[in-house]
């Protein structure tokens, strides 16, 4: 019987815009999803924007707008962003919907009923200039445990510990650069400790990488602390029933998220409450798998599952996890340029499918990082893809075009080579259903280069020349456009666009069951090009594109003292702050400088919410020449330390300093 399967990426944040590490994770899940299914299973692919949150909130409050008109703008934009890299989705929805908001009311209210849910008052970081507790990565400061400066409140990017935010020294918030107060709130837990057993014997039965199941055990071993499901307003999210003023957390919704657009894709009426009770009902047996980064592991393992357990519903079969996108070696970085989205890249005329199949090659199953080095890149398309894959075709098709007129030979030159093409297929199979695509791509290409050893050893080209020949020909090139039609069908779950041209060229359609046997004595279309080769120069461009002014500190020439004290500091306050249209990064300030005012224009609108910024006092650059923007006239500029375009941090004086104070 076929398979009925379920599949989910993990949902992108609303306030993220799309970038070549999401794609690492929808490639992935694509070509999964499209070997199920071309390997005649009933294989389902849902997906949504995860809506809710503080970042959402704040973003949408910036650009003056509702959240949930903000999170559906956003949606538009990452799903186009997918589609552009042929990502084929059954459903691309919304956490914010009224599917999630009945499911995640429904599962909290059974986890109620059936005791796992108690309440807790807690302490939190809270902002009074901004009015709202702080999520932990919104207070930043030094790490308790080593000291470096500037980390997040739940974690140290330096030595790996992990904390609460009250522990930091010298904490701030990053809204309002200020130190946060404690407050106390009331908040409900859910009691995932109860669940250890349950999770262990699951941990045990799905289908997890070895990588994943040692992070398990190590948090089996610290053992498994209630979790905080609830957030006080302003908060953009679901209201818990009962409960004024106090929201789902967004990482109890998103997850539900998962079963909500499935929900929203069967639709509603009979047919599709069954089929979702097929999928989701306690005996289901369907198969049900997340795709994930390594990032989200705990959430996916622990939290999701005991949900699911605790409200009576079917846990997921396996959760697959991949590694860290880096390019060239690093982290993706926006001061270095390699923070790359998914709208770069194909804006920069650079095609989606190369990026399809760098990343397949590069793909295993496990925790590993995966490292896109640009150089690498451009060889292994132009080697593989074009050089072995595509010149079997190109190469064959003109003799079938100009001695044929387009028709193929009535037999194969070499059956038994196609025999062994095609029993190819069982291990390829495994290959991907296993996700070792590293290992499938290997394969194929092994097999693309005896292909090209057999026909360069057949010289057709001489055959060509020699009228009594011609029989041998056809046979030899009908030969080789069969290789490339089994090598194709190989390739179609990682290149959907090249193999939908291949299926025009060949006038068939490719399948795993096709396979068994060749194309023969049928016309085939006229060969076009169906892959460019890839030059280095765009992707270098890209990167120098996308490269912010900041980087690492460099080696710095001396100034005398004089020179220094040519530029005019000055204190002064921020009286107003605007977004600009057409520039997403700048902000234009009105400044009080002691005098009669002036406006600056400012790149950090990637950092500061403009509501903030208004009452805060700054450092300004006073003497510096106007400079004519775009969008009017800068009238000096005003200090901040930092890289990119996120992390940029203002200089303030101290309590007490005036406007128009020097700055010495
Ligand atoms: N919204 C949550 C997921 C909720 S799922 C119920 C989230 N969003 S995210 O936008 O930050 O990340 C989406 C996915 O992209 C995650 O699986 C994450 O691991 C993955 N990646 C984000 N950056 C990545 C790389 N640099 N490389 C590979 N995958 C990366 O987390
Ligand atoms: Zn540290």
């Amino acid at each position: 019987m076929a398979r009925t399967i379920l599949v989910t990426a993990a949902l992108p944040y609303a306030s993220g815009e799309i970038h070549l590490g999401n794609l690492l994770e929808m490639v992935q899940t694509d070509i999964w999803v499209r070997y199920q299914r071309l390997a005649g299973a009933d294989c389902a692919f849902v997906c949504a924007t995860d809506a809710h949150g503080t970042p959402t909130m704040l973003r949408a409050r910036e650009e003056g707008v509702e959240p949930a008109d903000y999170a559906e703008s956003c949606r538009a934009a990452h799903l186009r962003d997918f589609e552009a890299f042929g990502i084929r989705f059954d459903n691309y929805y919304t956490t914010h919907s009224p599917e999630n908001r009945q499911l995640v009311e429904r599962i909290y209210g059974r986890l109620k009923e059936r005791g796992h849910i108690r309440t807790r008052t807690i302490q939190q970081a809270y902002d009074e200039q901004a009015g709202m507790f702080l999520p932990d990565r919104y207070v930043r400061g030094e790490c308790p445990s080593c000291g470096a400066a500037d980390q997040y409140g739940d974690s140290c990017s330096a030595c790996g510990a992990t904390y609460t935010p009250s522990e930091l020294a010298n904490p701030r918030s990053i809204l309002s650069g200020l130190p946060p107060v404690t407050r106390q709130s009331e908040h409900k837990f859910f009691k995932l400790g109860e669940f250890e057993s349950p999770l262990k014997t699951w941990m045990r039965a799905s289908n997890l990488d070895r990588g994943a199941r040692n992070k398990l055990a190590e948090w089996f071993k610290e053992g498994l602390k209630d979790w905080d499901i609830t957030r006080d307003e302003p908060y953009f999210g679901f209201e818990v029933p009962g409960e004024k003023g106090k929201y789902f957390y967004v990482w109890l919704d998103a997850p539900v998220g998962y079963m909500a657009s499935f929900m929203n894709l069967c639709g509603a009426g009979k047919d599709g409450e069954d089929r979702f009770e097929r999928y989701f009902g306690a005996d289901s047996n369907t198969e049900l798998y997340h795709f994930i980064g390594k990032d989200i592991l705990y959430f996916h393992t622990l939290f999701w599952p005991a949900v699911l357990m605790g409200a009576g519903i079917r846990a997921p079969t396996g959760v697959f996890v991949h590694g860290f996108l880096t390019v060239n070696g690093q982290k993706m970085s926006k001061s270095r340029g390699t923070f790359i989205t998914a709208a770069d890249y194909a804006g920069a005329g650079l095609d989606p499918e190369h990026l399809r199949y760098y990343y397949a090659a590069k793909l295993g199953p496990g925790l590993d990082d995966i490292d896109l080095q640009l150089e690498d890149f451009a060889a292994r398309i132009n080697s593989d893809l074009v050089g072995k894959l595509v010149n079997i075709a190109s190469r064959c098709a003109s003799f079938i075009e100009r001695g044929f007129k387009g028709q193929l030979g009535p037999a194969l030159h070499d059956p038994a080579l196609y025999e062994e093409f095609a029993s190819a297929r069982e291990g390829i199979g495994q290959f991907y259903e296993s996700r070792q695509y590293g290992k499938a791509m290997r394969a194929i290409m092994a097999l693309a280069d005896r292909a090209n050893v057999w026909i360069n050893e057949r010289k057709p080209w001489e055959l060509a020349r020699n009228p009594e020949k011609q029989d041998e020909l056809q046979a030899v090139a009908t030969q080789g456009i069969n290789l490339f039609r089994v090598l194709m069908t190989y390739m179609a779950p990682v290149l959907p666009r090249i193999s939908s041209d291949a299926e025009k060229f060949l006038r068939a359609r490719l399948s795993w069951e096709s396979i068994g046997a060749p194309l023969l004595s049928e016309r085939i279309e006229k060969f076009k090009p169906l892959a460019g080769r890839m030059a280095v120069k765009k992707l270098k461009v890209l990167v120098e594109a996308g490269r912010g002014e900041a980087g690492a500190p460099e080696q710095v020439e001396p100034i005398e003292i004089d020179e220094f004290l040519r530029a005019e500091l000055r204190v002064a306050r921020i009286t107003k702050a605007e977004r600009v249209a057409g520039a997403d990064r700048l902000l234009r300030l009105t400044l009080d400088d002691g005098g009669k005012g002036r406006t600056v224009f400012a790149g950090i609108a990637g950092a500061y919410a403009p509501s903030i910024l208004v009452g805060r006092k700054v450092v300004l650059v006073a003497n510096l020449k106007p400079r004519k923007m775009r969008f009017g006239v800068s009238e000096g500029m005003i200090l901040a330390a930092g890289e990119g375009d996120s992390r940029v941090f203002l200089l303030s004086p101290d309590e007490g300093a005036e406007p128009g104070m020097r700055v010495r």
